[in-house]
């Protein structure tokens, strides 16, 4: 099977057996993703990473995989520093990066803008983070998480908790689970539950789900504590916001006896106390490691499918 995705937009664009494979070519690739193995594979490829939001790991793991696999890559950095300060359009920059890489990588803040950008440029559009919308390659990294840690997705209850709303990785990871026989619970206040056109699109595949406001409804009958930030950049009322923050805190001491892990896509504010980081429950800083052999399979795939 090879994977035949131009682009990697959205979870809704993929099939399970896409992601079978990506995580499938992700635990092929663990050796050169730790540098204990060298690769050459994207030698002489280059991958433009243009990032109008704020980022650490995403953008640093696009990075690192592609120099691991021999490529090399060009940023737009700074907006302030290039021409988007003297009001080049995104369409513009984008024709430009078009012709000096061979796939590009986008975050913005407004919700399709990937998809816009792959109808206009014709070198592969990786989405690294549309506004609230979404943020597969985040969902790949954590689906290999879950199963590098049970061996397998299926049979697990899993649930996500805090800004379900606005947090673009546990809309991506929602409809992923949808495609695996898991019992997925939401947990967020009430003014952050899931979209609704989220809920609506899992109702029409079928897939069932629990909605609730309290942790405690799940904490005991759980595999994974999928935890996600509070999404204060998007929030359009700053005093909503400050009401809401700290709506929850996941700590040594509810976690104690439990059998779960916590997951988180990082960065984390206020919800995960640094007193869980020792313990047997973090899987957040493996699930960050994790970022290089999955974005490795995807920028590989991507990349030299475009010159099959
Ligand atoms: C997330 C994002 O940008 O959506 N970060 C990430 O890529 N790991 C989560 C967040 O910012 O809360």
């Amino acid at each position: 099977m090879i994977f035949e995705h131009e682009n990697v937009i959205s979870l809704k664009d993929f099939e399970k057996e896409d992601i079978e494979f990506i995580l499938e070519e992700a635990s092929k690739l663990e050796d050169v993703a730790k540098s204990k193995e060298k690769s050459r594979e994207l030698e002489g490829k280059i991958l433009g990473l243009l990032f109008y939001e704020p980022s650490t790991r995403t953008r640093l793991s696009f990075e690192t995989s592609m120099k691991r696999l021999g490529g090399d890559c060009i940023e737009l950095g700074d907006a302030a520093h290039s021409s988007v300060s003297k009001g080049e359009s995104l369409a513009d920059t984008a024709k430009m990066f078009e012709s000096y890489c061979d796939a590009i990588v986008i975050r913005h803040n407004l919700e399709g803008v990937s998809r816009f950008l792959s109808d206009i440029v014709d070198v592969p559009i990786i989405n690294a983070g549309d506004g609230a919308g979404q943020h597969p390659t985040q969902t790949l990294l954590d689906l290999y998480t879950i199963k590098k840690h049970f061996g397998k997705i299926d049979g697990l209850k899993i649930a996500l908790l805090g800004d379900l709303k606005y947090g673009r990785t546990v809309h991506s990871l929602a409809y992923a689970l949808g495609m695996y026989d898991v019992e997925m619970s939401f947990v967020s206040p009430d003014e952050l539950k899931m979209p609704k056109e989220t809920l609506h699109d899992l109702e029409e595949s079928n897939i069932k789900y629990n909605q609730t406001n309290s942790l405690k409804d799940v904490i005991d009958d759980v595999d994974v504590l999928y935890v996600t930030r509070i999404q204060k950049e998007r929030f359009p009322d700053v005093e909503e916001y400050e009401r809401i923050k700290g709506a929850y805190l996941i700590n040594k001491d509810l976690l104690e006896g439990k059998d779960l892990i916590v997951m988180h896509p990082l960065p984390r504010v206020d919800e995960i106390s640094y007193d869980v980081d020792d313990t047997k429950y973090n899987k957040y800083f493996e699930q960050a490691a994790n970022a290089i052999p999955v974005r490795m399979a995807i920028l590989k795939n991507v990349i030299t499918h475009r010159f099959e």
